[in-house]
């Protein structure tokens, strides 16, 4: 009986008209009228993202299995020592013999901190047999351009999540065409991992010498 009288209690309490409710709704519709003459139609609205990204090469993506269609910067022609033929056309112990400055071009500088060195060398990731493109784990060949799908083959929770949106970053705007960075703008591939680093924080010292002189 007790718990019944609650129940019909609380049933009256939530039915009654709350004032302050309405007075909120009505504040509402005036604001959303208000912000519906503001608006401007967003389908006849003619910006693009292009116009921001003028000087930016761009490729389709190539994601098979992604519903959306998006943009990634074109990297070949950002790469120094491409294309790789220039100089590896000739067989590697040849190269080996290259004059000073020819050694120097080239890429002696380049170690990889990626996974473990049983598990990849350079031959993972570039094809052996034409070092102009990279190559899949089952030796396919993929562009420079689509090294994404490279990575993603290892790292598919964040290819899906970069897919989406919700790793990476989205250049230009937020109209059409979409246009996003591609893993290796932001991560070496040799060295992909970011270095930790400490937050900046208060110089106590130099406060405490400047307070004292
Ligand atoms: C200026 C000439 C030059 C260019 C351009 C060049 N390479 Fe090389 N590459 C060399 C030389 C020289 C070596 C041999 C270095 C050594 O073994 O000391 C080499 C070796 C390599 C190796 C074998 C490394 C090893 O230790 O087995 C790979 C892989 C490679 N290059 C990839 C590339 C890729 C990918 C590109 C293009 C993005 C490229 N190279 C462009 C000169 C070049
Ligand atoms: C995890 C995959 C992976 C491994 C392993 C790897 N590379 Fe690369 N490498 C790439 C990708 C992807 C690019 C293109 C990066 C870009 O778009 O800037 C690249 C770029 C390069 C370039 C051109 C870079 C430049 O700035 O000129 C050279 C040269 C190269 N790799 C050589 C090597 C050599 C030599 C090894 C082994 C010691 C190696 N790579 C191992 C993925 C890899
Ligand atoms: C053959 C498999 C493979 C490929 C291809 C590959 N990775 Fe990795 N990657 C690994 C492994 C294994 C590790 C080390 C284990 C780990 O930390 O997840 C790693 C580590 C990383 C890390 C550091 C993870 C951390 O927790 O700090 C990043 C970032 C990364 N990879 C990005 C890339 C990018 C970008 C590409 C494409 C250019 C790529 N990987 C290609 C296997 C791969
Ligand atoms: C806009 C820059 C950007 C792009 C593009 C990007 N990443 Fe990352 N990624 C990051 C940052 C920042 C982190 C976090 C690093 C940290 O916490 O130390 C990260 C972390 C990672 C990690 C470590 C595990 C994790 O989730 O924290 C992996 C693996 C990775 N990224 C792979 C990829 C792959 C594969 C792609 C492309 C499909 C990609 N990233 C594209 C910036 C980027």
């Amino acid at each position: 009986m007790v718990l019944f009288s609650v129940i019909t209690a609380l049933f009256f309490s939530c039915n009654k008209p709350n004032e302050l409710e309405e007075g909120h709704h009505e504040d509402h519709q005036t604001l959303r009228s208000k912000l519906d003459a503001m608006s401007v139609d967003s389908i006849t609205y003619s910006i693009s993202t292009d116009e921001f990204l003028k000087d930016l090469k761009k490729v389709l993506a190539e994601v098979p299995d992604s519903e959306f269609n998006f943009y990634v910067p074109e990297r070949s022609a950002m790469i120094k020592s491409y294309p790789c033929s220039n100089c590896h056309s000739k067989p590697l112990d040849e190269l080996q013999k290259l004059g000073e400055e020819e050694i120097k071009k080239a890429h002696w500088n380049i170690k990889v901190k990626h996974a473990d060195a049983e598990v990849m060398e350079c031959a993972t990731c570039h094809n052996d047999n034409n070092l102009d493109e990279l190559q899949s784990l089952t030796n396919k060949g993929i562009s420079l351009n689509h090294s994404y799908q490279l990575c993603g083959q290892c790292h598919s929770t964040q290819y899906k999540d970069w897919q989406g949106g919700a790793h990476g970053k989205r250049l230009g705007g937020w109209t059409s065409p979409r246009v996003v960075n591609s893993c290796v703008n932001c991560h070496n591939p040799h060295s992909p991992a970011f270095e930790s680093k400490w937050p900046a924080r208060l110089n106590t010292v130099k406060l405490k010498q400047q307070s004292s002189d």
